[in-house]
C-alpha cells in the first residue's frame, strides 16, 4: 500500500474559544482559503458554534466537526450531546478521546470506547485521540500507554466499521506547551501505532488508517512533520484559531505527497 491512499486530513480544534461573531469570520476565512489543498479539511468547533459555522460551510470543502460526544443516544443526561443530534447540527466528524477530556474531564479508555459506537453508529467520522504524557514518556511507558488506548480504545469493532476513524497522536507534552515533536518522535509513535491497528484489525486496515499529529503544530513545523511516511494529517489547536496560520497548515508543501 502506498500512502497515497490516505489523504491528508488537517483538522483545527478550536477548543473553548471564539464568541459565535469570530467563529463565522475565522470559518469564513479558512472556507475561502481552501481552494485545491491536497487535504481534507474540517474545523472542530464549540457545540454553540455548530449551526452558525454549518450554515458558514454550506457547499464548501471544509468540513464541520465537534469536539466530544455522548454515547447514549437520548434522555435524561443534563448537558450532553447525542450522536444524532451533532450530525443533525451539520457535523461530520467529532473529536473522542481528547486529553483535555481524559485529564479533566475522566474520560477512560472504555468511555472512548462507547463513544466511538456512537459516533460511528450516526455515521460520523470520528478522531480518536491517545497520546503519552511526560512522565510515561520519561519513564519509557510511551509505547505500553499507546497500545492500551488503542487496544481500549478502538476494541470490539469489525475492521469496515472502522474504516471512516481516524486515530490522532497527541502526546500530552506536545499540546499547548509550545514544543512539537520533532518529525523523527512522531514518525516512530505513528508507525508503532500502525502496528498495533494491523494487531488489532489486520494489514489492510492499518495501511488505510490516517494517523494524523496534534501537539504545538504551527505553519512552521507542519511541512517537516508531514514529511514523515506514517503522518497522515494534523489536529491543530492553537495555530488554528488565526486564518493565516491555519490556512498555511492547510496548504503544507511536501512534494511526495503533493496529490
Ligand atoms: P495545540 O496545537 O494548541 O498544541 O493543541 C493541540 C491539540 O490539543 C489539538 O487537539
Amino acid at each position: 500500500m502506498t500512502d497515497s491512499i490516505r489523504i491528508p486530513l488537517i483538522a483545527g480544534n478550536w477548543k473553548m474559544h471564539l464568541n459565535l461573531a469570530q467563529s463565522v469570520e475565522l470559518a469564513k476565512a479558512i472556507r475561502d482559503a481552501a481552494g485545491d489543498s491536497p487535504s481534507e479539511i474540517a474545523i472542530c468547533v464549540p457545540f454553540t458554534a455548530l449551526t452558525v459555522v454549518a450554515e458558514v460551510l454550506k457547499g464548501s470543502r471544509v468540513r464541520l466537526g465537534a469536539q466530544d460526544i455522548f454515547w447514549e443516544s437520548q434522555g435524561a443526561f443534563t448537558g450532553e450531546i447525542s450522536a444524532s443530534q451533532l450530525a443533525d447540527s451539520g457535523a461530520s466528524y467529532v473529536i473522542i478521546g481528547h486529553s483535555e477530556r481524559r485529564r479533566l474531564f475522566g474520560d477512560t479508555d472504555e468511555a472512548v470506547n462507547k463513544k466511538l459506537r456512537a459516533a460511528l453508529g450516526a455515521k460520523l467520522n470520528p478522531i480518536v485521540c491517545v497520546g503519552e504524557t511526560l512522565d510515561e514518556r520519561q519513564s519509557n511507558q510511551t509505547f505500553r500507554v499507546l497500545e492500551t488506548q488503542m487496544a481500549g480504545g478502538l476494541k470490539g469493532f469489525a475492521p469496515a466499521d472502522l474504516a471512516s476513524a481516524v486515530v490522532a497522536y497527541e502526546p500530552v507534552w506536545a499540546i499547548g506547551t509550545g514544543v512539537t515533536a520533532t518529525p523523527e518522535q512522531a514518525q516512530e509513535a505513528h508507525r508503532f501505532l500502525r502496528r498495533q491497528a494491523a494487531k488489532l484489525y489486520g494489514e489492510g486496515f492499518a495501511a488505510g488508517l490516517r494517523i494524523i499529529y496534534g501537539g504545538s503544530v504551527t505553519a512552521d513545523s507542519v511541512d517537516g512533520l508531514m514529511s514523515q511516511p506514517d503522518l497522515d494529517g494534523a489536529l491543530v489547536g492553537g495555530a488554528s484559531l488565526k486564518a493565516p496560520s491555519f490556512n498555511r497548515i492547510v496548504h503544507f508543501q511536501v512534494p511526495s505527497k503533493a496529490v
